[in-house]
């Protein structure tokens, strides 16, 4: 046996079916790893007051690369009131496990890809100058800075007063919200430092030089945002001169950005962006690719080599009990795919991500999301694939 273990992070609802049909593609595939399962999720939080326990964190700490399938999340009233009863006095404040799992392993890159797969009837579509329907092929790799920016956490309503003062010596602040009241402010910032910049930009780069894109698209809004947009794009202008001058280097803002998403998705490789743009980004692309069912992320740190994997999509709890899930596995296994990728079996990864294309290209084998039909339990009688024979047909494909 391979001395190659990886740490298995069900969590609730569908997360714990997706993950089980990615674990059983790549053992098809002959991937030899040993699982260690750990704890994540609701049920942690309601039994334990911790929806990561410290367990889980040593657990990724000693083997690193985490399989994620997906948690549910509640506003943090909610949480409170679904917490065991002897722990209501305990002081638990629910917090996001994921943003948890960021914070506490430095996972400040994150990669989600967009790439369209032949015949998928989710894909975009768009009418050509002839007036002939044109499928363009999507192939965008989206690099999402993972822990500053707007998602930083630093912000108040009613800032107190030594906040206040201090925003108040900048001119704009003064002259645009120094008559406000205090109770009456709500400031979230927007904080880029130069090194998670210049490491997510490097990463971006580095992906694009390894996978054969020839551009790198900034996606920000530096004429407007001058300092942390700006900061962004004139330390991409120096690295590309620096070291990366074989790969072109565009600048996009994030709003026109998104209004030629539809026009010429075809056109971009690499793009990179803060934390908020690249949040938007990354769903916009998803959207032309087929949604949910297929996207895809990575989240790792490149000193320390920790890395999670998991789809973009949560629990669905909606679908959750279904007798036969009905749900797409392919975001799931397309993240396992990105974690080969990330430990160097890339050989596998492409065995595996060659049957997903054969499975979608045949168009016999569709879930209930691909064959455009609303989510309800009679979608197996109207047709659609479940869970297990998505799953299946993969397998069926590898060789
Ligand atoms: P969701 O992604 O769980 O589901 C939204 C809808 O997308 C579903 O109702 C279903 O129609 C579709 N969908 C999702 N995954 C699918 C798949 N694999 N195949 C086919 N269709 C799929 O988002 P929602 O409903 O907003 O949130 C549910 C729970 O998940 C919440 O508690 C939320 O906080 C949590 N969540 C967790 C995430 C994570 O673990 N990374 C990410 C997003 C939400
Ligand atoms: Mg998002």
């Amino acid at each position: 046996m391979t001395n190659k273990t990886i740490v298995t992070l069900p969590g609730d609802g569908i997360g714990k079916t997706v993950l089980d049909s990615a674990l059983r593609v790549l053992d098809a595939a002959g991937f030899e790893a040993n699982y260690v399962e750990a704890d994540i999720g609701w049920e942690f939080w309601r039994s334990e007051g911790d929806p990561l326990p410290e367990r889980t964190l040593d657990l990724i700490a000693e083997h690193k690369i985490a399989l994620f399938g997906a948690i549910t999340s509640k506003p943090k009233d909610e949480a409170f009131e679904e917490l065991a009863p002897e722990l209501k006095s305990s002081g638990a404040i629910y917090s996001s496990p994921i943003v948890g799992l960021r914070q506490h392993f430095g996972l400040d890159i994150c990669l989600r890809p967009c790439h369209s797969y032949l015949g998928n009837p989710l894909n975009f579509i768009r009418r050509g100058v002839d007036g002939k329907l044109e499928e363009p092929a999507v192939d965008v790799a989206i690099f999402r800075q993972n822990t500053e920016g707007l998602y930083g956490g630093v912000e108040w309503s009613g800032p107190p007063k030594d906040v206040h003062d201090a925003f108040m010596t900048h001119p704009k602040f003064k002259q645009n919200f120094g008559g406000t009241p205090v109770e009456e402010l709500s400031i979230s910032t927007r904080i880029f430092t130069k090194k998670a910049t210049e490491r997510i930009l490097r990463a971006a780069f580095e992906h694009a030089r390894k996978n054969g894109y020839t551009s790198v698209t900034v996606c920000e809004k530096p004429n407007v945002i001058r300092e942390t947009s700006g900061m962004m794009y004139k330390m991409a202008q120096e690295l590309q001169k620096a070291d990366f001058s074989d790969i072109e280097l565009w600048n996009t803002n994030i709003d026109a950005q998104m209004m030629w998403l539809t026009k010429n998705p075809e056109n971009y490789g690499v793009i990179v962006a803060g934390n908020m743009f690249g949040d938007i980004a990354s769903d916009g692309f998803a959207g032309l690719i087929g949604g949910l069912g297929f996207a895809a992320s990575a989240q790792y740190n490149p000193d320390t080599g920790v890395g999670v994997f998991e789809p973009t999509h949560g629990s669905a709890p909606k679908y959750a009990d279904y007798e036969t899930s009905i749900v797409n596995p392919i975001a799931m296994i397309e993240a396992a795919c990105m974690m080969l990728d990330f430990i160097d079996e890339q050989n596998i990864a492409i065995k595996i991500r060659k049957a997903v294309a054969n499975v979608i290209e045949a168009g016999e084998v569709r879930t209930y999301d691909m064959a455009r039909l609303p989510g309800n339990a009679d979608v197996i009688q109207k047709g659609a694939a479940s869970t297990e024979e998505m799953t299946a047909a993969i397998i069926g494909k590898l060789t």
